[in-house]
C-alpha cells in the first residue's frame, strides 16, 4: 500500500497543516506503512496523474483541504483518500450552513446570524450591532464563516467591541458568524468508523492558560492544558458523545471528524463545528483522543487508509 500524504496547500492555516503532514508521515511509517509526503501545490495533478498513489491522507486545513476542492480533484483522478467526499467537506466547512443542518437534525448549536461583508457595510455597524444584540444579545462569538484555527475570531462581550471584532474577522472571510457565546467546558469530540460505524472517542476537555483557545494558545507548547477523557459526568460525557456521532451523521461524513462542543453548566452539549479535517499536530486534540482511547494513532491511520484503498 502506497500512501500519499498532502500537507501545505495555499490557506491561513499552512504551517498548521505541514506539521500535521509530518506527524501523520512519522506516524505511518512507525505503522510500517509505505507513505510519502507533498505539498498541495500547482504540479500536483500531473504528479498524481504520472504516479497515483493507492491511497491520501488529506492533512490540509482551511481552503483546499477541508472545503471539498482537494477532494474534487482526487475523484478527478480516482485516487481513494480517508474521511468524507467533497460535498460534505463543502457542507461541513461553512459553518452558516453546517449549523442549519445540524439544527434542522435536532442537534443543539448556538443562535447565530450570517453576515456577509457587503451587508455590513450597507447596514452600518451601529444597525447591524442593534440587530444581534435583539437576535442573540450579548457576549456572541464572531467568526469567519468559513476558516479554522481560531483565525479572525473573537468573544465580544460588550457591544463597543463588535465593530473591531467584525473588521478583525473580515480580513479572513467575507462573511462573518455571529454566535451566541454559550459559557461552559469546551470539548473536542473525534469521532472515527473503522468499519463498524462511527463512534466517538474519549471528549478532550480544552483548559486554554489565558482563558482564549486561540492560535497561540492552540500551537504554543504550553499554552493550553487538556484533560482527556474530559472531567464531565458520565450523563453528560454520554450526551456529548451521543451528540458528536449524531453531528458527524448529520453532516454526511465518514471515516473521521473531529467535532467541537461547548458543555454548558447543565451538562447539556451545543455542537460549535465540525471539523473534517482536524489537526493533527503535537498539540492538536484528534491524536489526544486516540491516545485517550488506548490506541496507537499509526495503527488507527494504517486502518482508515486500507479502509479507504478497499
Ligand atoms: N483547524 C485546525 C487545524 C483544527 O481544527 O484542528
Ligand atoms: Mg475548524
Amino acid at each position: 500500500l502506497r500512501v500519499l500524504v498532502l500537507a501545505g496547500g495555499l490557506s491561513y492555516e499552512r504551517e498548521v497543516s505541514l506539521k500535521s503532514g509530518r506527524r501523520v508521515l512519522d506516524a505511518l511509517r512507525a505503522a510500517g506503512v509505505e507513505a510519502d509526503l507533498r505539498d498541495a501545490d500547482v504540479a500536483l495533478l500531473p504528479a498524481l496523474a504520472a504516479d497515483p498513489p493507492d491511497a491520501v491522507v488529506i492533512a490540509l486545513h482551511g481552503a483546499t483541504g477541508e472545503d471539498g476542492s482537494l477532494r474534487g480533484v482526487l475523484d478527478l483522478c480516482g485516487i481513494p483518500y480517508v474521511g468524507c467526499d467533497a460535498r460534505s467537506a463543502r457542507l461541513a466547512w461553512d459553518k452558516p450552513s453546517a449549523k442549519t443542518v445540524l439544527r434542522e437534525a435536532g442537534i443543539p448549536t448556538p443562535d447565530w446570524v450570517a453576515l456577509p461583508h457587503d451587508r455590513f457595510s450597507e447596514l452600518g455597524a451601529v444597525a447591524v450591532l442593534d440587530r444581534i444584540v435583539d437576535r442573540i444579545g450579548l457576549p456572541v462569538m464572531v467568526k469567519p464563516a468559513q476558516g479554522g484555527s481560531g483565525l479572525g475570531a473573537a468573544v465580544v462581550r460588550d457591544a463597543a467591541a463588535l465593530p473591531a471584532a467584525m473588521v478583525g474577522c473580515f480580513a479572513y472571510d467575507s462573511t462573518a458568524l455571529v454566535e451566541r457565546y454559550v459559557p461552559g467546558m469546551d470539548v473536542a469530540v473525534t469521532v472515527i468508523d473503522l468499519g463498524d460505524g462511527p463512534r466517538a472517542l474519549p471528549a478532550v476537555e480544552i483548559v486554554p492558560r489565558n482563558g482564549v483557545y486561540d492560535y497561540a494558545a492552540r500551537y504554543t507548547a504550553g499554552r493550553t492544558t487538556w484533560h482527556a477523557p474530559a472531567r464531565l459526568a458520565d450523563e453528560a460525557a454520554a450526551r456529548v458523545a451521543e451528540v458528536a456521532v449524531a453531528a458527524h451523521t448529520a453532516l454526511g461524513l465518514r471515516d473521521l471528524s473531529r467535532v467541537d462542543l461547548i458543555v454548558d453548566d447543565s451538562g447539556q452539549p451545543h455542537v460549535l463545528e465540525v471539523n473534517v479535517s482536524p489537526g493533527m499536530t503535537e498539540t492538536s486534540l484528534l491524536p489526544l483522543a486516540v491516545q485517550a482511547a488506548g490506541l496507537d494513532f499509526g495503527r488507527v491511520l494504517e486502518e482508515l487508509v486500507a479502509q479507504a484503498a478497499g
